[in-house]
């Protein structure tokens, strides 16, 4: 099992089938679900195709979404991580997007900043990225909170999916 960066509270692992009950939790959670214009996962079986789609990306791309694990309690808290993204969005295309999607549980306590602060040095740090990129539904305040308080910084906002969404930008000094 890879580990590909640690902080205080927090690890980010390559996500595991076993990891299928904890992803479930996530992402059959209609609040979970709100800004991500998805409808929630209703099967377990979906998310053995998820966990399937993701680990296929660490092959094909060298990198995809991670787990996000507390360390003190090996909890699944859900995942954070960058992925190359092939479909051409706001005029970008074969770029690398910071994401994160947490238990509900988690949230407020800072857990989503941690781990994507430690995304953004790897990507910089470890795969020598000039260019980070990220987007959210423009309603999404916690979201939005998160991409700024690690120092990406707002471009525009576009539609995505019919919604206004703002994208967001972080380049290697
Ligand atoms: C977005 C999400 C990952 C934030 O996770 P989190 O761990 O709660 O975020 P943090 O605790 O690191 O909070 C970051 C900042 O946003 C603020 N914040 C958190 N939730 C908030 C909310 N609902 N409304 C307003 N501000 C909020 C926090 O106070 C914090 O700012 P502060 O340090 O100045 O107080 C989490 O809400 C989530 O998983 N949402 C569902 C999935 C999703 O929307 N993913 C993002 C798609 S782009």
């Amino acid at each position: 099992m890879e580990i590909f960066a640690e902080t205080e509270r927090i690890i980010l692992r390559e996500i595991l089938p076993t990891d299928r009950d904890g992803l479930f939790a996530v992402d059959s959670d209609p609040d979970v679900n709100i800004f991500l214009g998805k409808k929630p996962v209703e099967k377990i079986e979906q998310i053995d195709e998820i966990i399937k789609f993701i680990r296929k990306q660490y092959v094909d791309n060298g990198i995809g979404r991670w787990a996000l694990i507390e360390k003190h309690t090996n909890n699944f808290i859900g995942w954070c991580g960058l992925k190359l993204v092939r479909e051409l969005t706001n005029n970008h295309i074969n770029y690398y997007d910071l994401g994160y999607r947490l238990n509900k549980s988690y949230w407020g306590r800072g857990f989503a900043t941690e781990a994507a602060k430690a995304t953004l040095r790897y990507g910089f740090d470890n795969m020598k990225l000039n260019d980070i990129y990220a987007m959210t539904d423009s309603q999404n305040i916690a979201s939005r909170n998160v991409i700024e308080k690690i120092g990406l910084k707002y471009v525009d906002t576009f539609k995505f999916d019919n919604t206004d969404h703002d994208w967001f930008e972080i380049h290697k000094q």
